[in-house]
């Protein structure tokens, strides 16, 4: 019988999120481009006779635990193939870079290669939003409420500093506090991007539509973004979602690390990690234990 399986759980960063109108149902419009870290969380699972869940890493601390958790709501999809599932929490909960969607969307996947079928997402939907966008986590443009995903191909990598001033936002009140709802959608084609140069030229012109809301709620993500924008090298800075991880895009990995290394020395509290976005194709796949 297979050992298990070993399946990371990349970061979502939305580098943009256009909310473009509201459903009757009270959910908003998204237009956001999609991209995915090599900083994650990391999900193993072993065939056993009953579901159960370990967690443990830097982030085990705030996770929500048993049957609340995504990752086993989503493991009960699959009521045959129980398995015994460890979570390796890296990610922040509630901090807006996919975090729960992640391992949800990361124990899918595992679930799916066991059982031999593909990972069609739409069944993940009703569990949260951003869930089938995680699921294959490639760069991709993300419409609808989250349903629509298509991916975008030849986007440069990006460098960056991921960091979260340690304040948990709630994101249907992020959305309950935003008073524009009809702002206007990304340009219907992408430009060609040769650099991250030109990707940041060109994000710099777009919007993260919950921004505002959410740093009147929380005035740590302006310093957040504030801080990240000051660091030498620094060519954009974004909060990532609903919220509070913002992103700092820097031309070369090295900046990024020095500048990651700066800012923990100056916000000892702050989660910050040094990372690239895009090119995750093959890190999401699932790895025999
Ligand atoms: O689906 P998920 O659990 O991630 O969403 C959390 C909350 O965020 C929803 O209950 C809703 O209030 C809000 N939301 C929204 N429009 C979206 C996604 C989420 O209003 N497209």
């Amino acid at each position: 019988m297979m050992a298990g399986l070993r399946v990371f759980a990349p970061a979502k960063i939305n580098l943009t999120l256009h909310v473009t109108g509201q459903r009757a149902d009270g959910y908003h419009l998204l237009d956001s481009l999609v991209v995915f870290a090599d900083v994650g969380d990391v999900v193993q699972l072993r065939p056993d006779t009953a579901w159960s869940l370990l967690v443990d890493g830097p982030e085990a601390g705030s996770v929500p635990p048993g049957d609340e958790n995504l990752a086993l709501r989503v493991a009960r999809l699959f009521p045959r193939i129980a398995s015994a599932l460890t979570l390796t929490k890296e990610l922040p909960v509630a901090s807006g870079i996919g975090g729960g969607s992640a391992d949800a969307a990361a124990v899918w996947r595992g679930l799916c290669q066991m059982a031999g079928r593909d990972a069609d997402a739409n069944a993940l939907l009703e569990l949260g939003a951003d869930i089938p966008v995680c699921v294959p986590s490639r760069s991709a443009r993300m419409q609808g409420i989250g349903e629509m995903v298509t991916s975008v191909d030849g986007l440069p990598h990006l460098d960056v500093v991921l960091a979260n001033p340690r304040v948990a936002v709630s994101t249907p009140q992020i959305f309950k506090a935003l008073t524009h709802k009809d702002n206007a959608p990304m340009p219907p084609v992408l430009p060609e991007f040769f650099d991250a140069a030109a990707l940041c030229n060109w994000l710099a012109a777009q919007r993260n539509d919950l921004q505002i809301p959410a740093e009147a709620i929380a005035p740590q993500i302006a310093e957040t973004c504030q801080t990240l924008a000051a660091l030498s090298g620094c060519l954009l800075a974004r909060m990532s979602g609903s919220g509070a991880t913002c992103f700092g895009v820097f031309s070369t990995a090295e900046e990024a690390t020095e500048a990651a290394d700066r800012l923990a020395i100056v916000q000892p509290n702050w989660w910050v990690r040094a990372g690239r976005l895009g090119g995750m194709q093959r890190v999401a796949a699932p790895q025999a234990l």
